[in-house]
């Protein structure tokens, strides 16, 4: 196995030592074979002026490295691969006595790079084209291109991409001119240029026959001809959101700020990647109720993209205060304090059942991680996002409430930007920040140890405002406490004020009750048209609780969504309640072996594992 680095677990590279400060790329995009094909010119910094340059790759082809200046081949040693960590590329760097010099490496990816996935035209909406998307984070990046795959390395890159001239290319990064290929006008070059700074895991790509609308002054809504109009209708707040966003962590700084929807096996609810955030077509809902998901990923163009984990063992850093302005823009734009403390709410119980589903004792219920020789993919979970959410609406209540703690956050992002960071640095900032508050004993009560390292459920729970949790509360009793006779008793009316989260509580609930008669579930899903209903995470919500519940019925739809859908946070936890139940154990294991192909690489890896396939 190969040294990993000192500054981060997950990553050979010695930026330390020896620093990538710009990339160039050139690429071709080959869908016939699968492979993204041309070089990256890595400029670099070298810090110790012994050191040799060390990158992290995983399947890919070298075929040549050389000085880019003077086109002297270079000497390089790349190793055997390890696991998701990949191989470790050493390159030696001529006797400089200038410190700075272009590297230019000529290579070609594989056809299982795992932060590719390529889309025969029939998995498309349109069916007449194939596509092609990414997914760098976390340390997918090094499949697409050797570089330094950290978090605590940050730096702006160009782009040529050369792509069969009837599909687009978005890259994260700002476009530039697309010119035909000379004398080949199938082919065109797509040029893209992001002056900002930013972490490996942020690099992304997609191809495809897509267009756009525009709906607002610096965002385009980018999907399929067939999708993009009601795409764009759902994600028409977007602007409302950037304006709230930039009220309360200061100004955008990324230019554009575009939207895609990827075709549906997109693992991720939303990921993002600047200037060009990536979304699950399950966002659209038809009443824009779920896109409290772009609130999440614009959040990030700060805490994330702007202020980033120095490595994954910080990776809270980022989703935890995401998380928590997420819930604060939701707040502004929707339904004011008490909706941000209710959904703050459902926050801690997704905590708890995170850590149930865990086990309190599992080294990654810790909100700072050890990913020491750890696949990012496997210790992801809700931990770092509900864990670090609590944390920080918990300090908010100590230290006098949002309107101390606003300006606060907005000074951290201020301070920290263009920056990445360990959890002491954050720590240092806020006590240094706080420190009269200190002095006055506010915190005096915060045991840092067991919030930040300790294991299970945090040493406090947070105080929260549950007056939207009341009428639902209700209606649970009501259906827990009457018998099969009464059932009708329940009207379409008795949901029809509730907001999507109100619903989404009442059925995760449910669940952690005792099972509801057949009568009883047959009656709700017709009452409350449930087995019609368009937004995902509340159909999501009542199949899980329809299986809980072994209503038979409900098997075939819940067969349909697994096959049809890659979102991880829906598919993992369907396909293990679907394997745990014997009636439907055959059925699943069927539908995963009939769609396993047409599906992401990291959703088949964690299915896998919740259908006990997996060989680790
Ligand atoms: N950056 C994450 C997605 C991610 C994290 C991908 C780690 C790979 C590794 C993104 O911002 C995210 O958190 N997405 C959530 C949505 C959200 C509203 C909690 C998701 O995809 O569910
Ligand atoms: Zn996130």
């Amino acid at each position: 196995m190969s040294a990993l680095s000192k500054t981060d677990p997950t990553s050979y590279s010695n930026p330390t030592e020896c620093l990538v400060e710009h990339i160039h790329l050139d690429l071709k995009i080959n869908f016939d074979r699968h492979t993204l094909s041309g070089s990256a010119v890595l400029s670099i910094k070298k810090i110790n002026p012994e050191t040799d340059l060390i990158l992290d790759t995983r399947d890919l082809t070298i075929f040549s490295i050389k000085n880019n200046e003077s086109k002297e081949p270079l000497e390089y040693t790349l190793n055997e691969p390890d696991g998701c960590f990949g191989s470790k590329l050493t390159i030696q760097l001529p006797e400089l006595e200038f410190f700075s010099m272009e590297v230019l490496i000529e290579y070609e990816t594989k056809e299982n790079c795992t932060a590719l996935q390529w889309l025969p035209a029939r998995l498309t909406k349109g069916k007449r084209h194939p596509y092609l998307y990414s997914q760098c984070q976390a340390i997918h990046c090094r499949s697409i291109i050797p570089l330094q795959d950290t978090p605590c390395v940050k730096c702006p890159f160009t782009a040529k991409v050369t792509a069969p001239s009837d599909l687009k290319v978005l890259m994260s990064a700002l476009h530039e001119d697309i010119n035909e290929v000379e004398g080949d006008p199938a082919w065109s070059e797509f040029n893209f240029r992001q002056k900002i700074p930013m972490p490996s895991c942020l690099m992304s790509i997609v191809c495809g026959d897509i267009t756009y609308r525009d709906v607002g002054p610096r965002t385009r809504v980018w999907a399929e001809p067939e999708l993009v109009e009601q795409a764009a209708w759902e994600f028409a707040e977007t602007e409302n959101m950037l304006q709230v966003a930039e009220e309360l962590m200061g100004p955008y700084v990324w230019g554009q700020y575009d939207l895609v929807v990827l075709p549906p096996s997109f693992p991720f609810g939303g990921m993002e990647n600047p200037c060009i955030t990536f979304v699950t077509p399950t966002l659209i809902a038809g009443d824009r109720s779920l896109a409290d998901v772009v609130a999440h990923e614009i959040a990030h163009s700060w805490t994330g993209n702007l202020v980033t984990n120095k490595n994954p063992n910080h990776f809270w850093l980022n989703e935890g205060n995401t998380m928590f302005f997420e819930r604060k823009i939701d707040g502004v734009l929707r339904g004011g304090e008490k909706l941000r403390q209710f959904k703050s709410l459902t926050g801690w119980n997704e905590l708890q059942t995170a850590v149930d589903s865990l086990g309190a004792d599992n080294p990654y219920t810790r909100l700072v991680l050890d990913m020491k020789g750890v696949d990012p993919d496997d210790a992801f979970s809700s931990i770092p996002y509900e864990k670090g959410h609590a944390l920080l609406f918990y300090l908010e209540q100590l230290l006098g409430g949002p309107e101390v703690f606003e300006p606060f956050l907005r000074e951290y992002i201020k301070h920290f930007r263009f920056q990445s960071i360990t959890t002491a640095d954050w720590k240092e900032f806020l006590l240094e920040y706080f420190a009269n508050e200190v002095k006055e004993g506010k915190l005096d009560e915060v045991d840092w140890d067991a919030w930040l390292y300790g294991l299970g459920m945090p040493p406090v729970k947070p105080h929260y405002d549950q007056s939207l949790g009341e009428d639902v509360d209700h209606l649970i009793k009501r259906w827990l406490e009457c018998t099969n006779d009464e059932v009708d008793s329940f009207y379409t009316v008795d949901i029809v004020d509730f907001v999507p989260v109100q619903m989404m509580h009442f059925l995760d609930e449910l669940r952690k009750k005792e099972r509801l008669s057949q009568v009883k579930v047959q009656k709700m899903g017709e009452v409350y048209l449930l087995n019609s209903v368009k937004n995902f995470e509340v159909r999501w919500r009542w199949i899980r609780l329809a299986i809980y519940c072994q209503y038979k019925e409900i098997v075939e739809m819940a067969l349909e969504f697994v096959a049809k859908i890659g979102r991880l946070h829906f598919i993992a936890p369907l396909y293990k309640d679907l394997y745990n139940w014997e009636f439907s154990r055959d059925r699943a294991l069927k539908t995963f072996q009939e769609t396993r192909d047409n599906m992401h690489y990291i959703s088949v890896l964690s299915v896998e594992r919740e259908l006990e396939l997996d060989s680790k």
